[in-house]
């Protein structure tokens, strides 16, 4: 499965033996490029950036690291190996043969699974297009690139899709996911989180930490999907969401190192001495997180879908980690928890597991994302500070699912309005707390510095040293 990188689209998958499809792609190629001029990284045009790239598919040793422009990365088709003999795994094809070809009954519904997920990929690209001229240090700014080259490859990944497998419409839908743009008014990307705004780095780390970490369940749910080349693409996806989630994960924890270096050294916890030395007081950080968590959780869909249900039902998308699941896989007479407001109480119900697979794949990503704020905690732990990050309630500021009508404490209490309007302020970046953190939003490029808000990485990527020229700007 080695990567064929002397053809003009890099691939494994022997496009040259399929002209009409292979044409067909070098036709989309020069428009990708177009809106990654005019939408990727901006005034990055002529960095050399120290970046990784696919050479293989294979679990071990795929990537390469060396100086790229990244207008010059080499996007392409990569799908993990083929398993021989791979089954439908779940659903009421249980047992068949994966699909190799589309089947005509569930054409709109793929169409429609790979689009959303592809339309994803550039929206985040375009969310994050000013943060290179705010970096913090050059390792910082290098893992944007690295994100954002790397997403631009999944868009690749689901446009091969759309091509080679739904003809016309899916030539269309190509274009169409160039067409789109995160936050326009006229012509915005399909899901709401990715028209938000990632303002500074701050929201960058939560973005990778909890928002492709999103990325992640969708993709793992669609790799064990009954239709082949979805799940074999969605496999070699995944290995490089891993990176996105460590550079959020890892960003955040350096944010919460430098802040407990600060509270320890001037024996203070006061939020306005903090910043007024610079850095970004602990509360603020659990506000950003109670943002983006929940604003990801709506992601998920409705607690209770019928689509949910039909996608597994005909084996489109599975389960988190669905063939190591010991069930009969296709949830006959079995049911899954999920919550409800009635009158002023959150109550615990039961639903057919087949309608609650959103809200499964939610509790999935629930329980991964509190194994990451655990790791954090250790860090004012170890310092001897008592504050601790804690996840909200799942109702809490939703805009999509049984929560929408009602106001939530992150503590999970029903509030009035009048409540809500008093208090979310605490539990909300306000335009106060987002002006701060822009505030501290300086340039810095020189190898080896740092913002002051952000503690330097303990180890470099690929090894390199702490004053490693990660990006050089020419
Ligand atoms: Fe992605
Ligand atoms: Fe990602």
């Amino acid at each position: 499965m080695s990567i064929n990188y002397s053809e003009k689209i890099p691939n494994n998958v022997d496009l040259s033996s399929n002209k009409t499809l292979q044409r067909a792609l070098e036709h989309w190629q020069p428009g990708f490029l177009n809106w990654w001029s005019e939408m990727g990284p901006d005034e990055s045009t002529n960095y050399d950036v120290y970046l990784r790239t696919a050479i293989s598919v294979e679990p071990k040793g795929w990537a390469h690291f060396d100086y790229v422009k990244m207008h010059d990365y080499r996007w392409g088709i990569f799908l993990a190996p083929a398993e021989p003999g791979r089954k439908i795994n779940f659903g009421e094809h249980l047992g068949q043969p994966a699909w190799q070809e589309v089947p005509g009954e569930y054409r709109s519904t793929l169409r429609r699974i790979i689009v959303t997920q592809g339309d994803t990929e550039p929206a985040s690209v375009e969310q994050q297009r000013h943060l290179g001229l705010t970096c913090p240090s050059l390792y910082d700014l290098r893992n944007l690139f690295q994100v954002n080259v790397e997403e631009g490859r999944h868009l690749w990944a689901m446009v091969y899709l759309l091509h080679a497998h739904f003809g016309r419409d899916g030539r269309e839908e190509g274009e169409a996911l160039l067409a789109r743009r995160s936050g326009d008014a006229d012509n915005p990307r399909i899901l709401t989180a990715f028209n938000e705004k990632t303002p500074d780095w701050l929201s960058f780390f939560m973005f990778t930490f909890i928002t492709d970490r999103d990325g992640k369940y969708q993709l793992a749910a669609l790799a064990e999907s009954g239709f082949d080349p979805l799940s074999r693409t969605c496999r070699f996806m995944l290995t490089e969401e891993a990176h996105h989630m460590f550079v959020g994960e890892s960003g955040i924890a350096r944010i919460i190192q430098r802040t407990c270096d600060a509270m320890k050294e001037h024996k203070t916890e006061d939020a306005a001495k903090l910043r007024g030395l610079g850095v970004i007081d602990l509360p603020t950080l659990q506000k950003y997180l109670n943002f983006h968590y929940s604003v990801t959780s709506d992601l998920y869909g409705s607690e209770i879908s019928s689509n949910a249900a039909s996608f597994y039902a005909n084996g489109l998308k599975g389960r988190f980690e669905e063939t190591k699941l010991a069930d009969d896989h296709k949830l006959h007479g079995s049911e899954y928890p999920y919550m409800e407001v009635v009158g002023n109480q959150i109550v615990v119900k039961h639903a057919a597991a087949l309608t609650a697979l959103n809200e499964r794949l939610r509790d999935d990503w629930v329980a991964d994302v509190q194994a990451g704020v655990n790791r954090w905690n250790r860090i004012p732990e170890k310092a001897g500070i008592a504050f601790r990050f804690t996840l909200p309630h799942k109702g809490f500021h939703r805009k999509i699912g049984l929560f929408n009508e009602h106001h939530i404490s992150p503590d999970g209490m029903v509030l009035s309005e009048a409540d809500w309007t008093r208090q979310h302020t605490d539990w909300l970046p306000t335009e106060e707390d987002r002006a701060y953190v822009c505030s501290l939003m300086g340039r810095v490029a020189e190898p080896g510095k740092f913002a002051n808000w952000i503690a330097p990485p303990p180890r470099g990527i690929n090894n390199q040293p702490a004053d490693f020229e990660y990006v050089r700007f020419n």
